[in-house]
């Protein structure tokens, strides 16, 4: 099974993004655009694993769900990766504080490193998928999908648990099935 950890969002914010995206998405280009309801913030990226790693991922997240309570994230404007002139990835924002959700991640980090998946080398830049590239998009583009989202403010994530999804490869594309929730115990700020 292909899995990831990620932060589901509340209905108001995906309709939001849905809304805000909705004129590009409607123009024809070559870009996938993630559905609403996938919408979401991911933490670790597993790829394909056996039922019995599942398991041993579940247990680790115990530990990880200890050390830190609710808290919650702003989705607001919007961006490119690598770059506004060459996109890849088009992402929704967001805002800072973001220090929860850094040490959210890196604490899963560490747990799953400790049940033997290697630690990202890349720095964690928090964000929403919002669509993909599947070839070469016309010039402004990038530059338009950001004036379309550039100062828009989606709404408040309350993150006060994480899930692990598996991601299954269906005809209309990815499909993401829940497969289990922890709740953040800690105790911590808002
Ligand atoms: P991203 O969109 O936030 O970059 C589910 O497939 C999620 O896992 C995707 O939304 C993507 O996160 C992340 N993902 C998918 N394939 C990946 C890969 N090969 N390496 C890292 N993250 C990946």
């Amino acid at each position: 099974m292909r899995t990831f950890l990620g932060i589901g969002l509340p209905a108001d914010v995906r309709d939001a993004i849905a809304s805000a995206t909705g004129q590009l998405r409607g123009r024809h280009a070559p870009v996938a655009w993630t559905a609403p309801e996938n919408l979401h913030i991911t933490l670790a990226f597993l790829g394909e694993i056996s039922p019995e790693r599942a398991a041993s991922v579940e247990r680790s997240m115990q530990g990880v769900v200890s050390g830190i309570g609710p808290f919650s994230l702003t989705a607001e404007g919007g961006g490119a990766f690598p770059g506004t002139r060459n996109p890849r990835v088009f992402w929704v924002g967001i805002l800072e504080p973001l220090e929860l959700v850094r040490q959210l991640q890196q604490n899963m980090g560490n747990a799953l490193s400790g049940v033997g998946f290697p630690l990202e080398d890349r720095p964690f830049h928090p964000h929403i998928t919002v669509g993909r590239t599947r070839g070469a998009l016309p010039p402004a583009w990038g530059e338009r999908f950001i004036d379309a989202l550039s100062g828009r403010r989606f709404g408040i994530v309350p993150v006060s648990a994480f899930t692990f999804y598996e991601s299954r490869p269906e005809p209309g594309g990815a499909v993401y099935i829940p497969l289990c929730d922890f709740r953040l115990a800690g105790s911590g700020k808002r």
